[in-house]
């Protein structure tokens, strides 16, 4: 399903040297000995996670489905990247026939709510709001002005028929709230982090609103867990990427992970954020960039081929498009481009891709770790997921760091609450 091809990565140290490293960190990611152990419930998620729950969040999509034509996921970072990855790489960006996914809760910007309330005001909408601590203020404020939208226009009973909370089992405002109004609620699990969470309920329940399969995205995280509850580096590709990423880390400062289609750039925003916030702590850590090429190659492209030498590239090549189409043949060719007549789109764009390789690598000096995905759909998300959820696992304990805690981002909360005034934080 996922091959690692580290053939132009050009690593400056020999794989195989560290062996014996990773057979010990795995241990101590599967026996929970290491920093941060109470986060690492995504390990067994796959085998472990609540079978009546999922069975709940299948029949409440159904039910929901059938009432509304719009539904807002109101969270943030980890509380809605997976979903909304899992949505647009599997359903493409302009779906048709389904629920309409947005997003809310992940932004101060006034222009950008202002806009989405009035595009669903006269519509049938309902929201998902996703919050573990339940406290977070911009999935708060948003989620107090779309309940009071939805509330005015609906009324009360509908509104709380429409709203499923998803937070914590026992604690929190959201908490508190959803009992008093009689939301559905669903629960994200003490031991997964945020940026882990896209297989809990956080994710399973905006992508079963989506349409999609979540049985055979759970299958599919199945099968890599089984695949790589594997000590050996040498067959064990989830960890090949972890160890290469960090022997390139030592020389160039950042990472580019690179796609070739449009409706896979929220999986890097999403692999932006489980390898940025695992990792970049202490002082240390590989900046997580994306692009998504052909398209960025017309910007960022030049940067890359001659810039200065401070990235290297992780490629996502999916070999199977979900849809492709024909070049055309045209008798005038005025255009010039009969030469690719009858070919299809998906065609050119892995010769692109072979040939951007290539002269990234080759003339540019810029090393590429290439993974490859089969295909893109339920089944091979939720692979990919636990793909890189162990790969960073591994990679982050390499670095010696804790790769389940983010101390760092409370640090803008508390300044921001002593603007804003917040009780608690005047000083
Ligand atoms: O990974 C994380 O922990 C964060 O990105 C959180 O998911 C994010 O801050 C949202 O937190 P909460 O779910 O508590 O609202």
């Amino acid at each position: 399903m996922i091959k690692v091809d580290l053939s132009h990565a050009k690593l400056a140290e020999d794989l195989n040297d560290y062996k014996d490293k990773v057979a010990e960190i795995h241990d101590m990611i599967h026996n929970k000995t290491g920093a941060g152990n109470d986060f690492l419930g995504w390990v067994e998620l796959p085998t472990n996670y609540d079978k009546d729950e999922a069975a709940r969040i299948k029949a409440k999509a159904a039910e929901l489905s059938k009432e509304i034509d719009v539904l807002l996921v109101c969270g943030i970072g980890g509380s809605y990247l997976g979903a909304r990855a899992a949505i647009e790489a599997i359903n493409g960006l302009y779906p048709t026939n389904k629920v309409e996914i947005l997003y809310i809760g992940n932004t101060f910007s006034s222009t950008y709510l202002a806009q989405i309330k009035e595009y669903v005001k006269d519509k049938e909408f309902g929201i998902n709001v996703i919050s573990k601590s339940g406290t977070t203020t911009e999935t708060s404020v948003a989620f107090r002005i779309f309940k009071e939208l939805l509330e005015e226009t609906k009324g009360k009973e509908v509104a709380a028929r429409r709203i499923v909370a998803t937070t914590d089992a026992h604690k929190g405002a959201l908490k508190t709230l959803a009992d008093q109004e009689g939301y559905e609620e669903f629960v994200v699990p003490d031991d997964i982090g945020g940026r882990y969470s896209v297989l809990t309920a956080v994710g399973l329940f905006p992508i079963a609103m989506a349409g999609i399969d979540i049985d055979a995205m759970m299958e599919g995280a199945k099968a890599a867990q089984d695949h790589y509850n594997n000590p050996d580096l040498a067959t064990n590709d989830a960890y090949k990427y972890g160890v290469a990423r960090q022997i390139l880390g030592k020389k160039y400062p950042a990472e580019m992970f690179v796609t070739y289609e449009l409706q896979l750039s929220n999986v890097a925003e999403w692999w932006k954020q489980l390898f940025g916030e695992s990792e970049g702590k202490e002082g240390k850590g590989i900046l997580p960039h994306s692009a998504v090429f052909s398209t960025d190659l017309h910007s960022l492209g030049q940067f890359i081929q001659e810039g200065s030498k401070v990235l290297f590239e992780t490629v996502l090549k999916v070999t199977k498009p979900q849809l492709d189409l024909t070049v055309p043949s045209d008798p005038d060719n005025l255009d010039n481009l009969n030469y690719l007549a009858g070919k299809t789109v998906d065609y050119v764009n892995k010769r692109a891709c072979e040939g951007t390789i290539d002269a990234h690598v080759n003339v540019g000096g810029v090393p590429n770790i290439v993974i490859e995905l089969d295909e893109m759909n339920a089944y091979s998300f939720g692979y990919m997921v636990y793909f890189f959820e162990k790969a960073c696992a591994l990679s982050v304990y390499l670095l010696g760091v804790n790769p389940f805690n983010q101390p760092g981002v409370e640090v803008y909360k508390k300044n921001m609450f002593k603007l804003l005034g917040k009780p608690g934080y005047e000083k």
